[in-house]
């Protein structure tokens, strides 16, 4: 036979195997040997359209998520960084579902597999169903939202961090995370005040996954993105917003800017966005604090002050930390900066202080 129809032969053969050993191969879970699937299952995600899995994958490419920025904050890195792995890391946040801690040699950045497990759910699922227990205690529960309660919450119990005279410290407050206590208005200092939530803590049943990966058309943002607003391109994603139930099909375009109700920061100036009013409390209350000594360049400082005082520098913290500017709860905002900012110029926590500007505004009181 000459050379060319050998392999013709072997060619033939080897398709035959192919179709009648290949197509029926199982695919086995290597952990537990269980069948997990006939191959072909496979191809209801993996296949020529996956489209799906393609956008979300060049979405996800360019959220904060993939960058894997602080990821080294973990043991291997170094011993005192291991209670971050878990919020910081894929590996140390998978072992956290499982009430355990990460092993293994390295760490990596949160991706498809932190957050679904398509191959042994066969499903998109998201991993974290159930709802969220806060650091307070406060039971955490939108939807699809829990999954990012698990990382995005206060790393402080409020009743725990200041039950008297209060040593602050460089890193003393609720960390950067405190995203699901602010949708939901709870865990920050709120002088026994009833000081009540904004539409966005109950109209948003899905929380932040509403808003943040409502599908905008553009890569950057939305969706696996998680962007709302896209520096390069000073692009917002109002997609979340402009829905004919919430604000109506053309509310926002060129921003979030949402007037005001009120003169909040008490600036004379009623004509505000809601971000220009939590921007000017912000301004306020740090300058007070600055002045009391116990916030220096947006950090706590050493002293050891009351109760309502480290209250007013937490209020400061986790405002400045959310960076919503009042977008996830306008009035627990306001509400925690206007009351620190009382505490702290009349003694009253309600006191309303009858200065006009704010930068007029009188330290009495830490
Ligand atoms: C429910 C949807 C779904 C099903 C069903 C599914 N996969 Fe996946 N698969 C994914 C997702 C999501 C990814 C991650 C994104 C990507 O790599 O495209 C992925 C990635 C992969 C990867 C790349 C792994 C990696 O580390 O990046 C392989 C290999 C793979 N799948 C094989 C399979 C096989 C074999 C089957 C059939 C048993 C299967 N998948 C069934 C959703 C699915
Ligand atoms: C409960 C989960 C959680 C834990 C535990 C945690 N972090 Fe974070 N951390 C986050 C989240 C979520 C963000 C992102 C906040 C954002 O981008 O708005 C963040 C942000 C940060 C940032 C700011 C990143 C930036 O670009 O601004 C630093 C630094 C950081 N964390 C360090 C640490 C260290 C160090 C530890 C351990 C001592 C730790 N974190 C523990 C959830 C956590
Ligand atoms: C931080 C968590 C997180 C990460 C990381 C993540 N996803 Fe998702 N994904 C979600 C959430 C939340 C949903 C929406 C679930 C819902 O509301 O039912 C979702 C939905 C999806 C869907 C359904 C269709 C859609 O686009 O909404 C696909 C497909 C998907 N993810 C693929 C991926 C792939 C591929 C990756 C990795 C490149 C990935 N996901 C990474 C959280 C995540
Ligand atoms: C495993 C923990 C974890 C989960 C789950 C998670 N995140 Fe994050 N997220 C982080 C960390 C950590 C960062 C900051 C990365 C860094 O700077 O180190 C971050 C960053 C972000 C950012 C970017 C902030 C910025 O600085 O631009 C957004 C927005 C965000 N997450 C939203 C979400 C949403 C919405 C969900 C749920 C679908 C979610 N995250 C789920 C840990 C998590
Ligand atoms: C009602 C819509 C809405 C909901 C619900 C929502 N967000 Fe936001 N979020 C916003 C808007 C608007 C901003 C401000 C964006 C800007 O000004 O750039 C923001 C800002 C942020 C930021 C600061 C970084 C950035 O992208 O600007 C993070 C991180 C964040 N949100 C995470 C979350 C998490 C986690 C949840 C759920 C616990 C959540 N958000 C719920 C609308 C929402």
């Amino acid at each position: 036979m000459k050379f060319k129809t050998v392999s013709v032969i072997i060619l033939l053969i080897a398709v035959l195997m192919m179709i009648f050993i290949g197509c029926e191969r199982k695919v086995i879970n290597e952990s537990n040997g269980d069948l997990v699937a006939d191959a072909s299952a496979c191809f209801t995600c993996h296949s020529d359209q996956d489209r799906d899995l393609r956008a979300a994958t060049f979405q996800w490419q360019v959220s904060k998520h993939a960058s894997g920025d602080n990821i080294d904050r973990n043991r291997i890195n170094a011993g005192f960084y291991q209670p971050c792995e878990k919020c910081h890391t894929s590996e140390g946040f998978l072992a956290s579902l499982e009430g355990e801690s990460a092993s293994g040699e390295y760490f990596t950045q949160i991706g498809c597999f932190t957050c679904h497990a398509p191959h042994t759910n066969t499903n998109l699922e998201v991993r974290v169903q159930q709802a969220v227990a806060l650091m307070n205690g406060f039971s955490f529960d939108r939807g699809s939202a829990n999954l990012c309660a698990s990382c995005h919450q206060s790393r402080a119990n409020i009743d725990e961090l200041i039950m008297g005279d209060t040593e602050l410290s460089l890193r003393w407050g609720p960390h950067h995370s405190n995203h699901a206590d602010m949708l939901a208005g709870t865990n920050a200092y709120e002088y026994g005040l009833d000081i009540g939530n904004s539409a966005h803590t109950n109209v948003a049943q899905n929380g932040c996954v509403e808003c943040h990966m409502s599908a905008s058309g553009d890569i950057t943002l939305g969706g696996h993105s998680w962007n709302m607003y896209d520096e390069a391109k000073d692009h917002y994603n109002v997609t979340g917003c402009n829905v004919e139930a919430c604000h109506g099909a053309s509310a926002f375009s060129g921003g979030f800017g949402y007037p005001a109700d009120a003169d909040y920061d008490w600036d004379g100036n009623d004509e505000e966005t809601v971000e220009e009013e939590v921007a000017g409390l912000l301004d306020s209350l740090e300058i007070l604090l600055e002045d009391a000594g116990m916030l220096d360049d947006a950090h706590p400082t050493d002293l050891t002050v009351s109760a309502d005082s480290a209250g007013a520098v937490f209020n400061w913290l986790f405002v400045h930390e959310d960076r919503s500017m009042g977008a996830h709860n306008t009035k627990y905002a306001v509400g925690l900066l206007q009351a620190a900012i009382n505490f702290l110029t009349t003694g009253d926590p309600e006191g309303a202080p009858a200065a006009a500007k704010p930068k007029d505004l009188a330290l009495i009181n830490r």
